[in-house]
């Protein structure tokens, strides 16, 4: 089975609610999700009920969605500390050719989501994976108002709701769709 490692890092929730929308579209394939957080900064480790991802999870992954808050334009610390523990996986060469997805939330429109996905993509291409955006065909890109982009899904927080908006959860769900269809046929068996 297709297995798509959907790694994040969320303080308040919300890029939590990416990442399930995409664990979501990566199971609509019938691909398994595996959804994991890495630690805070917070020594609050034991008031989570978040499961943590390990090294063989990562290694053994098919494909990654990677996502994390905007913290000054670029991704949260927890998850590019986790980052920068994988140079044995660099130097194996193990994740290279393995696709993989990035996602964001912000707490303004204008507040860094495509620098935030970029950040995210940069230790990716060093890994050698092939990033998987998300394409215009899709109407919601067009449209929403809110989060969403061609580089990976994202969420801008709204005082109306803590919810993510119908269009950014569409474009969550596809982009959970794509990553998982690309893992299948790159998949060797
Ligand atoms: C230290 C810090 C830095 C932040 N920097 C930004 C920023 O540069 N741009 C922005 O729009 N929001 C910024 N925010 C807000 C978060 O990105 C926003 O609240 C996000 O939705 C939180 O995601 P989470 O619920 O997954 O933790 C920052 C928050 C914190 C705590």
């Amino acid at each position: 089975m297709t297995k798509v490692l959907v790694l994040y890092y969320s303080r308040s929730g919300r890029t939590k609610k990416l990442a399930q929308s995409i664990a979501l579209g990566v199971a609509k394939t019938g691909a398994e999700a595996v959804l994991r957080s890495v630690p805070s900064l917070h020594n609050d480790t034991d008031k989570t009920s978040e499961q943590f991802v390990s090294k063989d999870e990562l290694v053994n992954c098919d494909a990654l969605a990677l996502g994390s808050p905007t913290r000054f334009g670029q991704m949260a610390t927890p998850l590019k500390q986790f980052i920068e523990t994988t140079s044995d996986t660099w130097l194996n060469g193990e994740l290279i050719d393995k696709p993989a997805c990035v996602f964001t939330s912000t707490g303004s429109m204008h507040g860094g989501q495509e620098t935030t996905l970029l950040s995210l993509a940069l230790p990716l291409l060093h890994h050698g994976m092939m990033l998987v955006g998300i394409p215009y065909s899709l109407p919601e890109l067009h449209k929403t108002r809110s989060g969403g982009s061609p580089y990976g899904a994202s969420h801008v927080e709204s005082s109306d709701s803590s919810l993510l908006s119908n269009d950014e959860k569409t474009l969550a769900i596809s982009l959970g769709e794509r990553l998982a269809i690309t893992a299948a046929k790159l998949k060797k068996d």
